[in-house]
């Protein structure tokens, strides 16, 4: 088990680490352009999904691997491009009023080679598709790209999105099924502004509309105290909806919505510079994430506050093994100590390296300028 020892890394050190996250993640990228989660965790082997993926490769972006990224960006592409008759049906099946199953929604997560796995998953997520919208457009303008190649898969992307945003889903922890998570509206009000630039006649017309929607529905069923909730009607936060303020900028950290929302999951969810996912948790005992850390130093870089968001940095790279990988979390701080064994017995150690928490690393230190150090 990692103990995180807060110590003084250098600038220097720091950058290091990133370069090693770098080739962590191009070493374990697939030949087909996945990144897999977690090479060898039990539950994660063989499995890319695109809300980590999406994160990942904007990571890899961030910190000047073009190359890696599009690769992850065309394995999407295909991925879509190659249901168009799958999404098309859902589409049109929401439009006729006649909604499918959620077992019909597009998976969460795909085997490297991009079909759907055998094995069981709370499959049903939204976030990751706006997300990845996001993303290619975000690595696209980065590097002055052409967008061409993925624009069929954009378009795709948005329909879905469009056609079922409303929809109850899982949410990231894939947890929750029945609610509509404020995290999940974030991603897709993201990847919807995202592509709207892109887009022409009634496609864009729908989806200005759509994000109108979504975001009056966050301020209205979405904010409690100030702050915006795990779900709608929630009073919680979650630390998942760091990300809507930074990197996904739905929200201003310093609008008073951004503002309140940083303080709450800083008050709530911060031990020591290590982030919770929420206070209920239970996974593995309910442990910090370093992936978190990162979505929080993002965040306090928005407010202006370097210093801090350098602490999360130095506190995620503290929870790196000898051989610089990065968890999925770590156990020193435990909201449900009693948990942890059952999950080890079931799952065996904790994801380590977790692809994820490379890519927000990288994010993090590229935001804060340590590309130079390196
Ligand atoms: C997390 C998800 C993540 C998946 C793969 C799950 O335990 O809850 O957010 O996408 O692992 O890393």
């Amino acid at each position: 088990m990692t103990a995180v020892e807060s110590r003084a890394w250098t600038l220097t050190e720091l950058a290091a680490l990133a370069d090693s996250s770098l080739d962590t993640i191009v070493s374990l990228q697939d030949p087909s352009g996945a990144y897999p989660a977690s090479p060898t965790f039990s539950a994660y082997r063989g499995y890319s999904w695109f809300r980590d993926g999406a994160f990942i490769a904007d990571g890899v972006s961030a910190w000047g691997d073009t190359a890696s990224a599009d690769r992850f960006h065309d394995w999407c592409s295909r991925i879509l491009v190659s249901r168009r008759a799958h999404i098309e049906g859902i589409v049109a099946a929401a439009a006729a009023g006649i909604p499918v199953p959620d077992s019909e929604m597009l998976p969460t997560r795909f085997t490297l080679q991009g079909e759907e796995g055998a094995d069981e998953w709370w499959d049903f997520q939204l976030d990751g598709y706006g997300t990845w919208l996001w993303g290619v457009v975000e690595h696209a303008n980065r590097h002055t790209l052409s967008l061409e190649s993925w624009q069929d898969a954009i378009e795709l992307t948005v329909d879905y999105l469009v056609s079922s945003w409303r929809r109850p889903c899982f949410d990231w922890w894939e947890e929750s099924a029945d609610q509509v998570h404020g995290s999940t509206l974030g991603c897709i009000a993201a990847g919807l502004a995202a592509a709207s630039p892109t887009l022409t006649g009634d496609r864009a017309d729908a989806t200005r509309a759509a994000l109108q929607e979504i975001r009056g529905l966050l301020r209205q069923r979405g904010v409690v105290d100030g702050h915006l909730t795990k779900w709608l009607g929630s009073p919680e936060v979650d630390a998942s909806l760091l990300s809507v303020i930074r990197p996904l900028g739905v929200f201003p950290a310093e609008g008073s919505i951004g503002a309140a929302t940083i303080a709450a999951i800083d008050a709530q969810l911060n031990v020591g510079g290590g982030v919770h996912r929420y206070l209920a948790d239970t996974f593995y005992g309910g442990g910090q994430w370093p992936l978190l850390s990162c979505f929080l130093g993002l965040n306090f870089l928005a407010l202006g506050d370097r210093d801090r968001a350098l602490d999360e940095l130095r506190w995620a790279a503290a929870t790196a093994t000898a051989l610089n990988e990065l968890p999925e979390q770590v156990q020193q701080h435990l909201l449900e100590p009693r948990k942890m064994q059952e999950w080890l017995d079931r799952w065996g150690t904790v994801a380590t390296p977790l692809l994820w928490s490379h890519g927000m690393f990288l994010r993090l230190a590229a935001d804060l300028g340590l590309k130079a150090t390196s």
